[in-house]
């Protein structure tokens, strides 16, 4: 496998790359700083040169309330470029793996969304990461598309991993208590990511941690195994008047992977002990 990446140094970029460093594999990992996507006539140069056989494009606006509040910049990251990323893999005849977001669903219902749920997001983020997915589907035959939710572990910028990882915490903080979704530990996810683009199990995935939990499960869960002092407080979204709409219920369902693979995916409680095994074991 010789593969390109996008958004390298994001969370998830950077675990994949440690995972393809550990195993040897041959990669090109980039970011804004080494190549902008929005720029195709650049992108196409770079791909063109380094002829990857697989691509995996993870970067992204993927700060929801940036994207409501910078629209044009999230319709440019998550859509555009996905575009011209999708044409220059089918040029190649490269697979292409594009990571979206529980956010494609609305969160109005009462079940966990499964792969053919129909989208209907309610905020920029999600609408801009549908529309990366149906350039995918449209110019590709060799994709994949990786739902993910709610990314903790190293270098995920979600509050309350980064709250996990400071040495010296606060005395108190809010944590939201009325909305749920799948947690993924980075790790986990990448490992997933690994295993399917080496297949030729082509479509769309939902790859998350088991269980469903909110904000408030998560932080209490850490708090009862790191022992810290911390007091909690529990407090509703809209209390905290954010500029982006947020599902309220969007569990993903990860039936593809399970089949194909004939694996079951960790719950997020094992993904949330072996991330704080590692944070304890950090010098
Ligand atoms: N984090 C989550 O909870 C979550 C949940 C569901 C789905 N996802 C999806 O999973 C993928 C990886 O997420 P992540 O948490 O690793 O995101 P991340 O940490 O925000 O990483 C994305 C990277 O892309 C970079 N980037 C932004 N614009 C770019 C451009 N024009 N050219 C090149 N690089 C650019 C970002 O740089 P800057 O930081 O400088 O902008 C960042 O380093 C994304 O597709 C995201 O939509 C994430």
């Amino acid at each position: 496998m010789k593969a390109f990446i996008s958004g390298a140094a994001g969370a998830l970029g950077q675990e994949v790359v440690r995972q393809l460093r550990r195993a040897k594999a041959k990669f090109l990992a980039t970011d804004i700083k080494q190549l902008d996507i929005t720029d195709f006539q650049k992108t196409s140069k770079v791909l063109f040169d380094y002829r990857p056989d697989v691509i995996l494009h993870f970067a992204a606006v993927s700060d929801v309330d940036g994207c409501e509040t910078d629209r044009d910049r999230a319709l440019r990251v998550n859509g555009l470029s996905t575009m011209g990323l999708a044409i220059i893999a089918k040029r190649l005849r490269a697979k292409m793996l594009y990571t979206s977001t529980n956010c494609v669903f609305s969160g109005a219902g009462e079940d966990a969304y499964t792969e053919y749920s129909r989208p209907d997001p309610v905020n920029e983020y999600g609408r801009t990461k549908l529309l990366g997915e149906s350039y995918v589907k449209d110019i590709c035959d060799r994709y994949f598309i990786v739902r993910t939710s709610w990314l903790f572990g190293r270098n995920a910028k979600t509050y309350l991993s980064r709250f996990l990882a400071e040495e010296k915490k606060p005395a108190s903080i809010n944590v939201i208590c009325d909305q749920f979704a799948s947690l993924t530990y980075v790790e986990h996810l990448a490992e997933a990511i690994l295993r399917i683009v080496k297949s030729e199990n082509y479509g769309i995935y939902h790859i998350v941690n088991s269980g469903i939990a909110s904000w408030l499960d998560f932080v209490l869960r850490a708090k009862k195994i790191m022992r810290f002092r911390t007091t909690i407080r529990a407090i509703k979204i809209e209390e905290l008047n954010l500029p982006a709409k947020r599902p309220r219920y969007s569990p993903l369902a990860s039936h593809n992977y399970e089949y194909l693979f004939s694996c079951q995916m960790k719950t997020w409680e094992e993904g949330l002990n072996e991330y704080i095994t590692l944070l304890l074991r950090k010098p």
